[in-house]
């Protein structure tokens, strides 16, 4: 149940504050402090703040893994990374790390997280560590939105369309693997087969949101083609969803400061983390919490 909005589109909270980033999505969520087990009626009001604004941030937070991980506990299960190595620590944190030599980042391109499993995670959580004195920031756009502004007739099309998710999707480009494409690329950062984990899915191209019943565009870069199509009967219309998914007015820029906790649901965003800060230092702790199987 989402809270009243006042006149500015903010939500009145008991417990917490909303403050809107974008026209299309984001809010930045005050009065809470995450170092400290948060209060049911609490957690209830910043459920609500993702679900009306699909990627909420947390200014100013001091927070160890260990802390991380139990807020992180409380939204789900958490999800593994098949591809990528978690800290030796705490396996369930990934840590994003960019060093000044390093060229790739991890994350550069639109995509959803896990959306190669059967049940994707349903969120992502990323807390900054260390931030580059100007640059890296992450780009987030609303797939709700990216549906609802399709025609009648495109809508009817998207509703029967199938995607083939794949997650070792540079393989079918070049025939490299993600560990050989890695190697070497983002030194801090290992990838590792991901065994018998499923890493291929067929997802609808438009999901149901489970808690808001909404439905959203469901697409990225994990997409190969479309189930039942070819490659190249697939090309054409895969660029138009994933040129309209990112058109500049659905989408948010979220500029990062050390301490920043953001959270984002997967099941009706995408995101792109930009890589523009070469010869800087960027830290992140990731964990991402199971979702459901998408319909
Ligand atoms: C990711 O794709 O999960 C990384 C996002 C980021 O580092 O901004």
């Amino acid at each position: 149940m989402n809270a009243p909005m006042n006149s500015l589109g903010n939500a009145q909270y008991r417990h917490i504050a909303t403050h809107r980033i974008a026209g299309s999505l984001g809010a930045e969520v005050s009065g809470v402090d995450l170092s400290q087990d948060l209060p049911d009626a609490v957690l209830a009001e910043v459920r609500a703040a993702l679900l009306a604004h699909q990627v909420i941030a947390f200014r100013d937070q001091t927070i160890t893994p260990d802390q991380q991980l139990t807020f992180a506990r409380r939204w789900g299960e958490i999800h593994l990374h098949p591809f990528m190595k978690g800290m030796p620590s705490h396996p369930e944190i990934l840590a994003i790390i960019k060093r000044p030599t390093d060229k790739k980042n991890f994350g550069g391109s639109w995509h959803t997280d896990q959306m190669f499993s059967p049940n994707p995670a349903m969120g992502t959580m990323l807390y900054a560590l260390e931030v580059p004195e100007a640059g890296g920031d992450t780009l987030f756009t609303n797939q709700y939105l990216a549906y609802e502004s399709l025609s009648d007739g495109m809508k009817a099309m998207a509703d029967t369309l199938r995607t083939v998710c794949v997650g070792d999707n540079f393989k079918q480009m070049d025939g490299r693997s993600r560990v050989d494409r890695y190697a070497g690329q983002m030194s801090e950062m290992t990838v590792k087969d991901p065994g018998n984990v499923q890493t291929t899915s067929i997802h609808p191209l438009v999901r149901t949101h489970p808690e808001t019943g909404r439905k959203a565009l469901y697409v990225g870069n994990h997409v190969q083609r479309f189930d039942g199509f070819t490659d190249a009967e697939s090309e054409p219309l895969l660029n138009f969803f994933m040129q309209h998914s990112t058109r500049p007015e659905f989408t948010m820029r979220f500029r990062w400061q050390k301490g920043t906790l953001l959270l984002w649901d997967n099941r009706c965003v995408q995101h792109f983390a930009i890589n523009d800060y070469d010869g800087d230092t960027r830290v992140m702790h990731r964990i991402t919490i199971c979702g459901d199987k998408p319909f």
